[in-house]
């Protein structure tokens, strides 16, 4: 077969009862036609409706995938609970919730959701990203984004690249997250530039990925912070946790109740279509499918979840 001579540190397997219970989802999801391709920018406009990949790495490091599984799409807002584990690694909890809420916010991910203090809801929305990416400081050596690019990279175990078009787009039209970025400074709790801080969050939200790579991140998430295909140690289990405890209350946006509800694993979902769902200390698990629903969440990507949690026992209750 090709792709398994070896070469490829990260060959997923071929066969097995895994890959069947992936493969038979990708076919039963297929026809499923609700959802909108999110078109907030062009880049994203034009992404394949029928694009749809699954993808699960187990806490060993053994990775299973089926269907779309070397598409690229850009990360969007799946960026952003890694921008938080940074800052938290940075900056500790305290520090970085003097900035930053923890509680869902109940509205769309791009709302004016600030609390009484100023400070965003939580970080798994576009103001509190934007908030937590200004934590995070650039060296002499590396500029803020090449940091964070780089702790990405070490999540997926393998080097990310940008997609230039989409980062441009949101460059150029992304007015509602900069004025998100200045009412976090009038509230005192974002750090340096707006603008610095909002473009640097556009560039992690175009960084590429297939389903296999947020597989790879979740897993890690999933493992206590450590990747489970390089070894390496990306964050501290201390974080992993704290991280997963936000994705559990806000990583899908105003639908965080029914998925706790319906699959009880944490998650984070973004426009591109793509969700990460890290079941801890089993699996990290990948979807990627275009279409969207009312609350921003791909509608197979939340359905192949569900079937998925259902099928291995995952929900943590
Ligand atoms: O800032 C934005 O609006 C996009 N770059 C990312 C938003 C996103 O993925 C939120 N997800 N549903």
């Amino acid at each position: 077969d090709e792709g398994t001579d070896g070469q490829e540190p990260r060959t997923t397997e071929e066969t097995g009862p895994v890959v069947a219970v992936l493969e038979r989802i990708c076919e039963e999801l297929a026809p499923r036609r609700e959802g909108q391709v999110s078109d907030f920018i062009p880049e994203l406009a034009g992404a394949d409706p029928n694009a749809f990949g699954l993808a699960a790495v187990s806490a060993h490091g053994r990775c299973y995938s089926a269907g779309d599984d070397e598409a690229a799409f850009t990360v969007q807002s799946v960026s952003k609970p890694f921008v938080y584990a940074m800052a938290l690694e940075e900056r500790g909890l305290d520090d970085v919730h003097a900035h930053v809420g923890a509680e869902p916010s109940g509205e769309p991910f791009n709302a004016i959701s600030l609390d009484e203090q100023g400070r965003p809801e939580n970080p798994m929305i576009n103001a509190g990203a934007i908030v937590t990416t200004s934590l995070i400081r650039g060296e002499e050596s590396r500029s803020r984004f090449e940091r964070i690019r780089a702790v990405l990279s070490s999540f997926a175990g393998r080097h990310l690249s940008m997609d230039e078009d989409s980062y441009r787009s949101e460059a150029g039209t992304g007015h509602r997250n900069r004025a998100l970025g200045y009412l976090s400074m009038a509230g005192g709790v974002l750090e340096g530039s707006v603008e610095e801080a909002v473009l640097d969050y556009f560039r992690q939200c175009a960084l590429n990925v297939t389903v296999v790579d947020l597989a790879v991140m979740a897993a890690t998430l999933a493992s206590g912070g450590v990747n489970p295909l390089t070894g390496e140690r990306v964050i501290s289990r201390r974080t992993a946790r704290h991280t997963l405890s936000v994705m559990t209350s806000c990583g899908m946006y105003d639908r965080a109740g029914e998925w706790a509800l319906r699959v009880g694993i944490p998650a984070k979902s973004g426009v591109s279509g793509g969700i990460l769902a890290a079941a801890p200390g089993s699996f990290g698990v990948g979807v990627f499918s275009p279409p969207l629903d009312h609350a921003g969440n791909s509608v197979r990507g939340v359905a192949a979840l569900e079937q998925l949690s259902e099928n291995y026992d995952l929900h943590m209750l």
